[in-house]
């Protein structure tokens, strides 16, 4: 008699620890398990125990709802901590890493200009084949090109020139062609809202040429400010 005295107390106990706010409008609702209700009509006489039946079966509902909200905060979270993992993009490429330097062109037609030195490509958004950085992400993106070439010989003709195109149109056109410099650099820095899936790449227009060695004089650099999706 004892015991089931002391039973029966035990949910009035538990059941203060976990008696939340009714009027919290994000307080967990449920409806009680019709079991353990139809098992205290049946039962009369063991009525202490089926009532902690009850309330063991309350408690473990409430204690599932509140995982289950954890759960979706939780997966909140890391979807969010997933967006901003994936909007890290970011590559800055040189042309080459040679000891010697070394000229690409001039040719007798537009080219592209491949950059095989990669420093970084967070995103693998740049092509270390084409050339080519596929935005992966929309958003608004900071593009940097720097070119640089060598006459060769003083009074030679210098033609350090390249365009950086989207989509194959041209966005700006850094050029130096004289014959007063043996060598010259020229930069550009923009920032541009650019799409998921456009292309960005540089043109060798016809008779410019770069030369560059393991100094990485000619960079081609782009990294997103944020994203716009
Ligand atoms: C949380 O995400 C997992 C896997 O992505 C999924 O199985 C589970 O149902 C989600 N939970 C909630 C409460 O949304
Ligand atoms: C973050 O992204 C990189 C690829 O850019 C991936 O290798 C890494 O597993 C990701 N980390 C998390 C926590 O998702
Ligand atoms: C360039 O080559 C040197 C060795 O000549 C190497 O140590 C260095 O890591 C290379 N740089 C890049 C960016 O590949
Ligand atoms: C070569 O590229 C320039 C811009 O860089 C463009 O104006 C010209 O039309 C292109 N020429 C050909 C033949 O595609
Ligand atoms: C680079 O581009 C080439 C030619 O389009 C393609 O075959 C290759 O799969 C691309 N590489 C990567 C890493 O996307």
């Amino acid at each position: 008699m004892r015991a089931l005295v002391l039973l029966c107390l035990l949910p009035v106990a538990l059941a203060r620890k976990y008696d939340w706010n009714p009027r919290d409008p994000n307080r967990p609702t449920s409806t009680p398990d019709p079991n353990a209700v139809n098992a205290c009509q049946k039962t009369d006489q063991y009525c202490g125990c089926c009532m902690m039946v009850q309330e063991t079966n309350r408690l473990q509902m409430y204690f599932n709802e509140v995982l289950n909200m954890v759960e979706e905060e939780y997966n909140k979270t890391e979807q969010y901590l997933n967006m901003i993992n994936d909007s890290r993009i970011a590559f800055s490429v040189a042309l080459n890493n040679e000891s010697k330097m070394n000229c690409i062109g001039p040719f007798r037609e537009n080219t592209s200009v491949i950059y095989r030195t990669v420093f970084l490509n967070l995103g693998d958004g740049y092509n270390m084949s084409t050339g080519v950085f596929t935005v992966p992400r929309s958003g608004v993106y900071s593009l940097a090109l720097t070119v640089y070439s060598d006459a060769g010989t003083p009074g030679g003709s210098l033609a350090a020139c390249a365009t950086l195109q989207v989509n194959g149109k041209v966005v700006a056109g850094p050029s130096e062609r004289n014959m007063q410099d043996q060598e010259d650099s020229v930069t550009i820095v923009v920032a541009l809202h650019l799409k998921a899936g456009d292309k960005v790449a540089v043109n060798l227009p016809i008779g410019c040429f770069l030369c560059d060695d393991k100094s990485h004089y000619n960079t081609f650099s782009g990294f997103l400010l944020y994203c716009t999706e």
